[in-house]
């Protein structure tokens, strides 16, 4: 492991410290460059930059490995829950059996929506975006709960635990509400005895005298995906997260620009694209052909969606455990789904396609999860939003990371400018 380097401009040499992780990914520390030598990194995109320590999340996308916190995805996907992945990714350590008893009685305790705020989604029209909804409703905890938003790292962090509960709990209530204003359904109220899951699934679709009671499997699957999200290291939406944290905004105003982040289909937005290609390939009676010819034209607008990801080069291992676990909730429930069918063989003559392979585009998380929320009874417009409620644990660890940094400083890019050179101003007379 090279110990050093150094950058040569012309016959200057100029030496740039080298850092190692604790999973050994190497990185050369160029903060100095711009003092010592006048350049900046180019990186657009910042695909090859790194923007932080942080030790919450290891990926290793060419191995196609996820761990949180050091533990693999598989064995939490296995053993674990979303709540208690959550406190994982939040706090660092599995908890002993109180820190779980707590940390769950806080969620419960947290989980209502007050009458005040619930003015707030009268105002927005009943076939609003759900994530403008939830970006909006989230940024305004910060207006209903001042105390815990007050824009100084230290007050903030003095109230971290009750800021942080209430996120992830209120973010899964006001989902639920979005569902039920959009179709015109009173509100369900939270239930304190109900676990994480199922309370989801009842205040979306229990009715004022009759309680949707999840068959175990669904809850189950609900379970799975909200995990399978946690948490994804310097993702669009989490780097987001750090950089609005950064400025010292409070823990709901930076979750609100996650969402708004995650909400683009090049990101959380693709699982409800890749069923809308799914169920447009179905309508057409195409067997996908179509599509892939039209995704290998490079346009933005054309690729295949639920294919590709910025760090996966290899497989992307929460896409492996959901395409499993869409197949056995289809089983269980008894139900089948032509789009599976098709996103099967999709899958398959994508992987043998030399586009595809040579680029290395794998199917990622969205290509699958969508699936097994239909088969949940989750409708298409849902689906981004239960992807926020799940990574909204993993956001707030990333913000509590750029908070509780005394070395932390605002995450401020530079450029390289590309436009006119110094010009005057034309008076609006003589202009042509
Ligand atoms: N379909 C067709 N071509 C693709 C796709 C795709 N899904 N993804 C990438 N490519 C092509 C690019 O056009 C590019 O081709 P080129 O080398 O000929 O120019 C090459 O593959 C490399 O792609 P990049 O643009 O470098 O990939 P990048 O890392 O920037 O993008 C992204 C990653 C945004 C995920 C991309 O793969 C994509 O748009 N996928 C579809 C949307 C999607 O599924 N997003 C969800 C990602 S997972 C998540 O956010 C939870």
């Amino acid at each position: 492991m090279p110990q050093s380097a150094s950058l040569k401009l012309d016959d200057k040499e100029y030496p740039l410290p080298v850092l190692v992780g604790t999973e050994g990914e190497k990185a050369i520390d160029t903060r100095k460059l711009r003092a010592d030598t006048g350049f900046i990194c180019y990186d657009q995109g910042y695909g090859n930059t790194g923007s932080c320590e942080s030790a919450i999340t290891f990926l290793d996308g060419d191995n196609g490995i996820l761990r949180h916190r050091g533990i693999p995805i598989e064995q939490l996907a296995t053993f674990s829950d979303f709540v208690e992945t959550a406190y994982l990714v939040i706090y660092g350590e599995l908890p002993n059996k109180s820190k779980r008893k707590a940390f769950g009685m806080l969620l419960r305790q947290n989980a209502a929506i007050e009458t005040q705020m619930q003015r707030i989604f009268e105002g927005f029209p009943k076939d609003a975006p759900p994530m403008a909804m939830l970006s909006s409703i989230v940024a305004s905890l910060a207006a209903h709960y001042p105390s815990l938003a007050t824009n100084n790292f230290e007050k903030d962090l003095a109230n971290f635990d009750l800021a942080a509960a209430m996120a992830i709990s209120k973010v899964r209530t006001i989902g639920a509400m979005i569902y039920r204003y959009q179709r015109g359904l009173p509100y369900i109220f939270p239930k304190q005895d109900l676990p994480f899951c199922d309370n989801f699934l009842h205040m979306m679709l229990s009715e004022p005298y009759q309680e949707f009671i999840a068959e175990p499997e669904v809850a189950r699957a609900l379970n799975l995906l909200f995990l399978l999200h946690t948490d994804h290291e310097q993702n669009c939406s989490t780097s987001t997260v750090r950089t609005v944290g950064s400025s010292a905004a409070n823990l709901f105003t930076s979750l609100s620009a996650g969402i708004c982040a995650l909400s683009g289909p090049l990101h959380g937005g693709a699982n409800v694209s890749v069923v809308q290609m799914l169920q447009a390939i179905h309508d057409e009676g195409d067997d996908g052909t179509r599509f892939i010819a039209a995704a290998k034209n490079g346009s933005k607008s054309n690729r295949l969606m639920g294919f590709g990801h910025a760090v996966y080069k290899n497989f992307d291992p929460r896409a492996r455990i959901i395409g499993k676990a869409c197949e056995e909730v289809l089983n269980k429930l008894g139900k089948e789904d032509p789009l599976l069918t098709i996103a099967k063989k999709l899958e398959e003559a994508a992987l043998k396609d030399d586009y595809f392979l040579s680029r290395k585009l794998y199917p990622n998380v969205d290509f699958y999860s969508g699936i097994i929320m239909r088969a949940l009874g989750i409708p298409n417009s849902m689906f981004t939003v239960i992807f926020a409620i799940g990574r909204t644990p993993g956001w707030i660890a990333n913000w509590r990371e750029v908070a509780s940094n005394p070395k932390g400083r605002i995450y401020r890019p530079r450029q390289i400018y590309i436009g006119p050179v110094k010009r005057d101003y034309v008076p609006m007379a003589q202009r042509g």
